[in-house]
């Protein structure tokens, strides 16, 4: 186990040392300013626009296994997921056993998994779907599973056997680790298997990824974890877990770094986990407006109608797909009601009105009076020289032009979210 242990260790250094990697590291995870490192063995093109799948954990957290799960993806199938652009299906904690095995392998579960995890991997990928797994840098991930510190070569090995398509990797238990070097070795690693796997990097913007992690993995958590509440944030135990406004406040500190193949994740969606109906379009809306992943985490096999309505409008998947991959910007804030915009790769933008305020509101906007400028994320538009046709992406409909003043009701905690074209 010890040696075994080494022999990954060194394996790492060598080949980050061999990908180019110019080390100028911080030896500890001060606050020190980061630097960012030289990766010449990027990852590619592996998520030109922003992963979209499905993640055990919101719901279902360690209580996974086969039968379950396969009814998941029958369901992720059945229900227009997939259809919608949905890809990954991934496992998020506690799918192994709580030891490695005597060559230091981890093993599924064989209680939840009898059949092992390559039979569940082919499965997932029958129905056209990619297969996601989860790990942690740490000795122990934060369910106490083994972790995959000091066998990052060995882990990457058996997950691309197993045919894996998309690794989470987590942050618990890591004492003094380096975050940036320790995403570095994983990252080698997985690109040392030959297989394209996405790197999906959770160290929850501890240690600001978004400086660094742009060819080490294709996204990276920008934040703690989140929980189905709409405005209120969660004490649990010794830790908070954060609402949706809380996470998207911080989004624009670091939209500029948003882009095809390095994503800001904000974490995964809430959407059908007991938020009211206009909560959910608002939350999906507005990760749509950020160019977000988007990572289901709903039971699948029971969501209303309305939830799959939410989750599959394809209309709000389009600007969340959206190929220049930039971030939205906050152009106002008004006693509670926002206006968010986002640029379009054909020349449109995308417009969220957001009432974040506890009453219905109304929204009286004179385009004209409000020319649209923010250098980083790319956004320039004087309405007073350029004419918009606007499209509800809600309702569907189309409903007038920039030219008059745009005047709706709006619920609290809902969105207005509009398509303009020229
Ligand atoms: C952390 C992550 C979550 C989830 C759990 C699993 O809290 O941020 O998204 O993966 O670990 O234990």
């Amino acid at each position: 186990m010890k040696n075994n242990r080494l022999r990954n260790v060194s394996l790492a250094v060598l080949m980050v040392l061999s990908a180019g990697y110019a080390a100028n590291a911080q030896t500890n995870d001060g606050a020190a300013p980061v630097v960012v490192a030289k990766v010449e063995a990027t990852t590619g093109n592996l998520a030109p626009t922003p992963p979209m799948g499905w993640n055990t954990w919101n719901t279902f957290q360690t209580n996974i296994d086969e039968p379950l799960l396969k009814g998941m993806v029958e369901a992720y199938v059945s229900s227009g997921m997939r259809d919608a652009g949905y890809r990954y299906f991934v496992l998020d904690d506690g799918w192994m056993t709580m030891e490695r095995d005597q060559n230091g392998d981890l093993v599924a579960d064989p209680k939840k998994f009898p059949n092992g995890m390559k039979a569940f991997a082919d499965y997932v990928h029958s129905k056209g779907l990619k297969f996601g797994i989860y790990n942690c840098a740490g000795n122990k991930t934060c369910a106490g599973y083994p972790g995959t510190r000091g066998h990052e070569y060995q882990d990457a090995r058996l997950y691309a056997s197993w045919g894996v398509d998309f690794l989470k990797y987590d942050w618990c238990n890591t004492d003094s680790l380096n975050a940036r070097e320790a995403y570095i070795t994983m990252s080698s690693a997985l690109k040392a298997t030959g297989r394209p796997i996405v790197f999906s990097l959770c160290e929850w913007g501890n240690h600001q990824p978004w400086l660094w992690a742009k060819g080490v993995g294709e996204l990276y958590r920008t934040t703690g974890d989140i929980t189905a509440n709409f405005d209120k944030d969660k004490r649990i135990n010794n830790w908070t877990a954060l609402s949706v406004m809380t996470i998207l406040d911080k989004q624009p500190a670091i939209a500029q770094y948003n882009g095809p193949n390095h994503w800001n994740d904000p974490d995964m969606l809430e959407v059908g986990n007991g938020m009211t109906f206009n909560e959910d379009r608002a939350h999906f809306s507005m990760w749509c407006m950020l160019s977000a992943p988007l990572a289901a985490g709903n039971d699948l096999r029971k969501m209303s109608a309305q939830t799959q309505g939410i989750l599959t409008n394809k209309e709000a998947i389009a600007i969340d797909q959206d190929k220049l991959g930039l971030s939205a910007s906050r152009i106002s804030s008004d006693n509670g009601l926002e206006v968010w915009v986002k640029t379009l790769a054909d020349g449109g933008l995308a417009v969220c009105f957001l009432n974040r305020s506890a009453t219905p509101q109304n929204i009286s906007y004179s385009w004209k009076d409000h020319p649209f400028k923010n250098e980083t994320v790319n956004l320039d538009v004087d309405f007073s020289k350029v004419n918009y046709k606007l499209h509800d992406v809600w309702t569907k409909k189309d409903i007038g032009t920039t030219k008059r003043e745009f005047k709706q009701a709006i619920a609290s905690h809902d969105v207005v979210m509009l398509r303009l074209s020229k």
